[in-house]
């Protein structure tokens, strides 16, 4: 070519999450069965799609509407049903979106190319990945402690706001994935404290808001944020079990109390204009979906199911040396850190297939991380598919499952493969 076509932030995009499936898609064609606790799937992991949902979805494609464009804000019935459960926001503070890629995106590219938003590390590598691509440069990040059940080192994120004039909102993930932390009441306004007192929005991602095992811990940013200006992000992809709808929308917090803050929400609209409109049937079901009394049961089961899913691992795995579980607090992730001084990191898991052997070491070589050399041998020798955690723009040596088994014994048996697995590393 006769210049070089790569953008600067073209190394700034992976996806490990995903990336690992082309590895297991190899080794499962050596015959090797595959235990997928990659990725958020209720229905790859044999959730069944709720009749309710279903015939909420099939009475809505007798109407007409639902096949045409809608407006670019998004349906008007539905978003006045979002505000009217919210006191904070009218119609107008909503704007849908494709997804939550689509939403993140232009929340950080319709910045100046200079003011950054710092989030948190561990960090979901979406937001941190289309941040550093914004800038061009590395994400900022302040710290969750694990020593101090992942909370955020508020002095620390204080000192990078304070020093950096380039920062000019604070991301939260609350719940957040991948550390399975609900934030508390004091922590949040701690840093919504800080936003005041810096002159700096906020944005939160909470898709994960009603998944939280006690009520109680849900906090939302429109219970806190006072006369900060804000964006919450929401998202149905997995309060109901429907990934594949792609919908979700952000809600816009005392827009009309900074003229530079509306001016630069004016101009993410402007962006979603030139897409025309967001998909239109699941935001012409939504209001239904969410008014069902079905929505409510299937939630509670769901969340039960989760729970007692992260205490069955907490009982067999909980105990080791070489790792450390911190029990979530929602939902269906659930984080194993290494413990390095108990682990053997030079160890070399024996397998016993030759082909499945030499393709993963091949696969490995030049790899330096310890978490996702094991998480490809735990792949290549169990057909256990998790992911490795340090690409959560992280320093520690960690790695994730999913809670989702719909089969209990078959759930047991994956943990035990797990466990076996960590104790070749005993040191
Ligand atoms: C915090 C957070 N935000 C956004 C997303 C994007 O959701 P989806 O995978 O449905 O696109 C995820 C997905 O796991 C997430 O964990």
């Amino acid at each position: 070519m006769r210049k070089n076509l790569l953008h600067i932030w073209h190394n700034e995009l992976s996806y490990e999450i995903r990336e690992i499936v082309g590895v297991a898609y190899k080794i499962r064609s050596f015959w090797r069965e595959i235990f997928w606790e990659n990725i958020w799937d209720p229905v790859a992991k044999w959730e069944q799609v709720p009749v309710w949902i279903k015939d909420i979805v099939r009475e809505a494609l007798n109407h007409d509407e639902v096949y045409g464009y809608c407006p670019t804000r998004w349906l008007d019935k539905t978003r006045e049903y979002i505000a009217s459960k919210n006191p904070k926001i009218t119609k107008d503070n909503i704007l849908f979106f494709n997804w939550l890629w689509d939403a993140i995106n232009k929340i950080y590219r319709s910045l100046a190319f200079d003011s950054r938003v710092i989030g948190p590390n561990p960090a979901y590598s979406t937001h941190s990945s289309a941040e550093a691509a914004h800038a061009g440069t590395s994400h900022i990040t302040y710290s969750l402690d694990p020593k101090n059940n992942w909370n955020p080192d508020l002095e620390e994120l204080e000192n990078k706001v304070k020093y950096n004039p380039n920062i000019v909102a604070i991301l939260v993930i609350n719940p957040d994935n991948p550390t399975g932390a609900v934030f508390s009441r004091e922590v949040l306004e701690s840093i919504v404290d800080i936003a005041k007192r810096y002159n700096l929005f906020l944005v939160f991602d909470e898709i994960y808001e009603k998944l939280t095992y006690e009520e109680a811990d849900r906090v939302l940013l429109s219970d806190i944020i006072w006369d900060v200006p804000g964006i919450s992000m929401k998202w149905i992809s997995k309060d109901l079990p429907w990934p594949g709808s792609r919908c979700g929308w952000i809600e816009v917090y005392n827009e009309e109390k900074d003229e530079n803050f509306k001016q630069y929400i004016a101009s993410i609209l402007s962006s979603k204009m030139l897409e025309v409109c967001s998909t239109t049937l699941p935001q012409y079901v939504l209001p239904k979906l969410y008014e069902s009394e079905n929505y409510k049961i299937s939630l509670q089961e769901r969340i039960l199911k989760y729970k007692t899913r992260a205490d069955l691992a907490e009982k067999i795995l909980g105990w080791m040396q070489e790792v450390t579980l911190i029990k979530p607090k929602w939902a269906f992730y659930m984080s194993i850190t290494f413990n390095m001084e108990n682990v053997n990191t030079t160890h070399i898991p024996n397998i016993k297939e030759y082909d499945i052997e030499k393709y993963v070491t091949d696969f490995l070589s030049g790899v330096t991380r310890f978490d996702k050399k094991f998480c490809y041998y735990l792949l290549a020798k169990t057909g256990v598919c998790t992911v490795p955690l340090s690409w959560f723009n992280s320093t520690f040596e960690w790695f994730r499952v999913t809670l989702l088994e719909e089969d209990e014994q078959k759930f047991i048996f994956i943990l035990e493969k797990i466990k076996e697995f960590i104790l070749e590393f005993k040191k």
